[in-house]
């Protein structure tokens, strides 16, 4: 039933590039750079867009948070589903409520949704779960189709998540005209092109090199995550990711925010992860990236493919396939899935059920 892999966690891992396609399929055009999400949503009967959902989920609101502002230029909030649904949240007709959830079932965001209802919002869901309970009281769903997710942790459904905001944001774009064909065209190859580029990060010899740097920090006692605009989110769920499955204290920040207090934390004992790929922000990065290592950090550098010259910034680097910044999220955070699945593997953790953990949450 695992296929032939130790864990469920290591097969879900593996299954991304498949369930990247099933969440794509059908639903991107390619001629016309148009996009088909099969919903009732009117993209112009709303003013605002608030984004809720629990842990990693909550993680792919923020992605989405980032890829809808830039993209379709609409304001969007993102929150967690235990926040809002008891902080008496300004709601209207105007706002467009987003719910997001592998299970479908977890309580908060359940609670979270009603909570939006009554205050007349239209609610639109990213779903994993087929016939779950959010999907019986949302006006429409987008299923994302990675497939079940038996591995408490994660994985496939959060890149399955992603790519669903990601299309959602094309499409409010599209629908709203704030990207003109061309751009649009652009950003579709780079969705379409998801699949493919999570296969090549999953290549033997980079997994290899994963494992080989998770085993030698994986005695330390904290961790550091950084990453900058679409990619802080990356940062914050590879933190969550280790925490969860190895219980290796592990902090995830915007890399800006470092100067304003984690960075007392550093000393040669923390291994500090930076999302470095290409991206606007990359200069900006690695001066961050050298505000550690003056202070004696151990880098760990996500680098594109073919970055060599940031490589002297690091102690140790881990190179990943390029991609379009927009869509990068996706391709960046498979590597930290198995920088975590590695270190807990080897700390002898039961990867599939962590402690204290269960897979949906339905209780308070
Ligand atoms: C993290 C994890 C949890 C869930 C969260 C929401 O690996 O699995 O943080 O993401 O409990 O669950 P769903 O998406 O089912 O609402």
């Amino acid at each position: 039933e695992k296929g032939g892999y130790d864990t469920y966690m290591l097969k879900e891992i593996y299954e991304q590039p498949v369930a990247l396609t099933n969440t794509l399929i059908g639903r991107l055009h390619d001629e016309t750079g148009e996009v088909n999400l099969d919903i009732d949503l009117d993209p112009s009967s709303f003013k605002r867009i608030s984004i809720i959902a629990c842990g990693t989920a909550y993680y792919a609101g923020l992605v989405g948070e980032y890829l809808i502002e830039q993209l379709a230029r609409i304001p969007v909030e993102v929150d967690v589903a235990s926040e809002y649904r008891y902080r008496d949240p300004l709601v209207s007709k105007d706002t467009l409520a987003i719910v997001i959830s592998q299970s479908g079932e977890t309580i908060d965001t359940l609670e979270a949704l009603r909570e939006a209802k009554r205050g007349g919002a239209r609610t639109l869901g990213i779903i994993n779960a087929k016939g779950s309970s959010m999907t019986r009281e949302l006006d429409d769903t987008l299923y994302i189709h990675a497939g079940p997710e038996i591995g408490v942790a994660s994985t496939k459904a959060y890149t399955s998540m992603v790519g669903a905001m990601l299309m959602l944001a094309l499409w409010l774009a599209r629908a709203r005209g704030t990207l003109t064909q061309e751009a649009g065209k652009e950003l579709l190859h780079a969705a379409r092109a998801l699949p493919r580029l999570v296969e090549e990060a999953l290549e033997p010899a980079r997994v290899e090199r994963i494992k080989a740097v998770a085993e030698k920090y994986a005695h330390s006692r904290d961790y550091l995550f950084l990453g900058r605009g679409v990619n802080a989110p990356t940062a914050l769920e590879g933190a969550l990711k280790l925490k969860e499955i190895s219980y290796i204290h592990a902090e995830g920040y915007a890399a800006g925010e470092m100067k304003h207090g984690p960075i007392a934390l550093i000393d040669a004992a923390l291994p500090v992860v930076v999302v470095a790929t290409e991206s606007r922000l990359l200069e900006k990065t690695i001066s961050n990236v050298q505000e550690v290592r003056a202070r004696g950090g151990q880098v760990i550098l996500l680098l594109s493919d073919g970055d060599t010259e940031n490589a002297q910034h690091a102690d140790e680097v881990l190179y990943v396939p390029r991609s379009h910044e927009m869509v990068s999220p996706v391709v960046n955070v498979v590597a930290l899935q198995l920088l975590s699945y590695f270190t807990a593997a080897h700390l002898g953790r039961d990867v599939d059920k962590p402690r204290n953990l269960a897979k949906s949450v339905t209780v308070e």
